[in-house]
């Protein structure tokens, strides 16, 4: 794991997003994955910003979103579609034909899982997947269980998710499942790209650094990728620089 800390959310947005731009320079028609959450938005901001100043385009870039709730109408302002619009998609030239999110309303969730996993492969896979953690240890919506999950497939939260997430449904109605990439289909990225920041995540951050690799802390599997770069501010590296 190549583990870089850095002082502010600023300098990880800065240091994330020109990887980003150099390597969509590199390959315009590059595939990404994606990620929602609080994390990646100034990331996102940093390269909507140098998209207006000419720096890169993603005209020809394909994305594949990690997850997006179950039975929540894509127009609600809290759907990971909204999201990646409101944030991102709608202020840079991404073609929205190359844009790919779970269809969370499918209502064959299985046949709608085992179709993203194919147009994945059928895209050749992803070149950069950009992750955040959840503070129990989650990536993507994959929870911690018994087991390393494997294709997309559609998840039950854990009670912590709906904790952390729950500040975002004032009115109580947080979605109780989620279609979510597995394990199995992050570990097959080319190079995967982990932001955490704040305090809240040092002990997920630990766990998955230092931790052994276990289903427990679904992170941790990241160790056994060999091209995975993990961005933390202070704060989230506290327990790790001791
Ligand atoms: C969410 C998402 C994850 C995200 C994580 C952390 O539930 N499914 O993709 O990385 O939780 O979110 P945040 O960045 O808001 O802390």
């Amino acid at each position: 794991m190549d583990i870089r800390v850095l002082k502010t959310k600023a300098d990880i947005a800065k240091a994330c997003g020109e990887i980003f731009i150099e390597e969509i320079n590199k390959k315009s028609d590059i595939v990404l994955g994606l990620a929602t959450g609080a994390t990646p938005l100034p990331t996102y901001e940093y390269l909507i910003d140098a998209y207006k100043n000419g720096r890169v385009s993603f005209k020809e870039v394909t994305s594949f979103n990690l997850d997006e709730y179950c039975d929540l109408a894509r127009e609600n302002e809290n759907s990971y579609y909204s999201y990646m619009l409101n944030n991102f998609f709608n202020h840079v030239d991404m073609d929205k034909s190359r844009i790919n999110i779970p269809d969370g309303n499918a209502k064959d969730a299985e046949k709608e899982c085992a179709a993203y996993d194919k147009m994945i492969e059928d895209m050749g896979g992803i070149d950069i997947q950009l992750l955040g953690i959840g503070t129990n240890g989650h990536i993507g919506f994959n929870e911690p269980s018994d087991e390393f999950t494997d294709a997309t497939f559609k998840v039950k939260l854990s009670d912590s998710t709906i904790e952390s997430n729950s500040i975002y449904f004032p009115d109580g109605d947080m979605p109780r499942y989620a279609l979510t990439m597995g394990i199995g289909s992050i570990m097959k990225a080319k190079k995967i790209i982990l932001i955490a920041t704040g305090a809240a995540k040092i002990d997920a951050v630990d766990k998955m650094v230092n931790g052994e690799v276990s289903p427990a802390c679904p992170a941790s599997i990241l160790q056994n990728h060999d091209d995975v770069i993990i961005f933390l501010d202070e704060d989230a590296a506290a327990k790790i620089n001791k």
